[in-house]
Parts: C-alpha cells; sequence; structure tokens
C-alpha cells in the first residue's frame, strides 16, 4: 500500500462491512483493510466493494487482512468485532463474552497500530470503549465509542414521522451510555433552531423520547437474527470522516470521563469536537436537576457492567 489515508474495521459482519461500504462510496480514505476471523468472507467482501468503488468512480480500495500486521499504519481503526445481540438478549448480556473479544483485538492495535484512533462499535458499547482504553494504554482522546450519533439520528428520524416536516434541519440530543438508560434531551432538541417543545406536546415528546430508547431492539424485534447496521454504520462512517478530514465538528461520542460532569474512571456518551487528534474537546453541559439525575442513573448502569469485570479481575 502507498500513502494515504487507511481505515481498518475489525469484524467484516453487518455493521463492519456496511462501514466499509459506506466509506468506500464517498472515496472518504485511500485505503479500508477488513479483518475478521473468517478471511474468505472478508475477502470477498473487499473485492465486491473495491469494485462498488470502481462503479461509483472513487479511489478507495478495499482488502482484507490475513494477518494481524495488515492493520499496520492505520489513522483510524473501527472495532465491531463481537457477538450481535439476539431477540430478548440485552445488551448487556453480551459483557463478558465481548469484552474477551475486544481484549483480544485491542492487543494487535496496540502492537500493530499504535498510533490509530479506536472507534468502538461493539455492544454494551460504553463498557466495551472503557475496555479497549484500558487494554490499549492509548489516551482517552484516541479511544471512542459510538453511539450518541445514532441514538440522535433514531430519535431525529421519529420527530420527523411525528411532525412531516423539517427533515435535515432537526437536531436531536441524546447523552450517557448506549443502553436503556441513554438520556434523550428533547429540551436541548430543535428544528431549525425552533424547540421541540414548541411545536410537540409533553406526550408526544414522551413517546419519542421512549421509543428513541427502545430504538435498537425494535429493529432487533423485527430482524429476529440480529441487529441494526445502516443507521450504526452510517454513523460510525461520520466519525471517520470527521478524524480523517479534521474538521473538528462537535457529536455526541462515548468518551472516558475525567471529572467532566463529576464522574471519572468510566465512560460515557457526551458531545465532543472530533478531529485529526480524535476527541479533541469535550464539553459540558448545563444540566437541569432532572437531567442530572438521568445522566447519574445512565453512569451507575455502566459503572456496574465495568464493575463485574473488575470483580471477575478481567483488566490487565
Ligand atoms: C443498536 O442500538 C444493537 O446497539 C445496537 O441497534
Amino acid at each position: 500500500m502507498g500513502k494515504g489515508k487507511k481505515v481498518t474495521i475489525i469484524g467484516a459482519g453487518n455493521v463492519g462491512a456496511t462501514v466499509a461500504y459506506s466509506l468506500a462510496m464517498k472515496g472518504t480514505c485511500h485505503y479500508v483493510v477488513l479483518r475478521d476471523r473468517n478471511v474468505e468472507i472478508a475477502k470477498g467482501k473487499a473485492l465486491d466493494m473495491s469494485q462498488a468503488a470502481n462503479a461509483a468512480r472513487q479511489h478507495t480500495i478495499v482488502t482484507a487482512a490475513q494477518e494481524a500486521s495488515d492493520i499496520a499504519g492505520s489513522d483510524v481503526v473501527v472495532i465491531t468485532a463481537g457477538s450481535a445481540r439476539k431477540p430478548g438478549m440485552s445488551r448487556d448480556d453480551l459483557l463478558v463474552i465481548n469484552a474477551e473479544i475486544t481484549k483480544e483485538v485491542v492487543q494487535d492495535v496496540k502492537e500493530h497500530a499504535p498510533n490509530a484512533i479506536i472507534i468502538m462499535v461493539s455492544n454494551p458499547l460504553d463498557v466495551m470503549t472503557y475496555v479497549a482504553f484500558r487494554e490499549s494504554g492509548f489516551p482517552r482522546e484516541r479511544v471512542l465509542g459510538m453511539a450518541g450519533i445514532l441514538d440522535s439520528a433514531r430519535m431525529a428520524h421519529f420527530i420527523h414521522e411525528k411532525i412531516g416536516y423539517g427533515a435535515g434541519q432537526i437536531r436531536a440530543s441524546v447523552m450517557g451510555g448506549h443502553g436503556d438508560d441513554m438520556v434523550p434531551l428533547p429540551k436541548f432538541s430543535t428544528i431549525a433552531g425552533v424547540p421541540l417543545s414548541d411545536i410537540l406536546s409533553e406526550d408526544e415528546i414522551m413517546e419519542i423520547v421512549e421509543r428513541t430508547k427502545h430504538g435498537g431492539a425494535e429493529i432487533v424485534g423485527y430482524l429476529k437474527t440480529g441487529s441494526a447496521y445502516y443507521a450504526p454504520a452510517k454513523s460510525t462512517a461520520l466519525m471517520v470522516e470527521a478524524i480523517l478530514q479534521d474538521t473538528k465538528q462537535i457529536h455526541p461520542c462515548a468518551v472516558l470521563l475525567d471529572g467532566e460532569y463529576g464522574y471519572s474512571d468510566v465512560v460515557s456518551g457526551v458531545p465532543i469536537a472530533l478531529g485529526a487528534g480524535g476527541a479533541e474537546k469535550i464539553f459540558e453541559m448545563t444540566l437541569s436537576v432532572s437531567q442530572k439525575k438521568k445522566f447519574a442513573h445512565s453512569i451507575a448502569s455502566v459503572q456496574s457492567m465495568i464493575d463485574v469485570l473488575k470483580e471477575k479481575n478481567f483488566f490487565s
């Protein structure tokens, strides 16, 4: 491979492959490397996507990694590897299985792509981001989790569905963990600057908030054998683009808190400025008493899962 931006995606399942496809269709980077336990599948998808990139008149080349060292020189490593949610399974049920997988994968990143920015996508998202932070030893700016963009996009869709106008102008705000305790922030949500509360009733807003919290489960309910991937992949691709193009745009992402909002040594979703350095700035919003309470609740559920891993002496 010559010079050029390189993104590795670990896990070539539905989410990973769709991230790769989104990047290739926009020509966001020169190289995408797909790494999967099943190398043949990764090879087939990579070839297919490189051909699609040519159809789209883009320059992105997608290849499959044969070995861990093929990820060397990656600017960004997206980790989607893990077991997906099955119907009736909570994100938390995946905890131990996916923590082990994350640990193993992060060792490879540490060894072969020590300067990369890691974007975690595997669930339970906030805990896996914490595992990646701990096991990589990277500074927190370079270990991010994708969830807030997805959850906000879901909320924006539900708002649009309800009001029928303002598409593309809806700024829905969600913070906290990517779990049933996530914190949609209708008071910080607007349509072209018009507050949501001036357009919808309290009941309508509550309905949207509840549907947003269970947005992932609603899709699992339909798909039966898997979970959502188009919106998760597009949300991940947006993070990759902001980093590679150094846009410094503000997005809600999961990151290790170090005193922000009064919490430390725990990961949660908060607004950050994304640029070439990863999380270049973390924003602390002034929350109301009730928003603070909900955020505390969300932090507590992530913390309890981290504690489970700590009790098992999971961390190296
Ligand atoms: C989702 O929200 C499964 O967490 C994934 O769709």
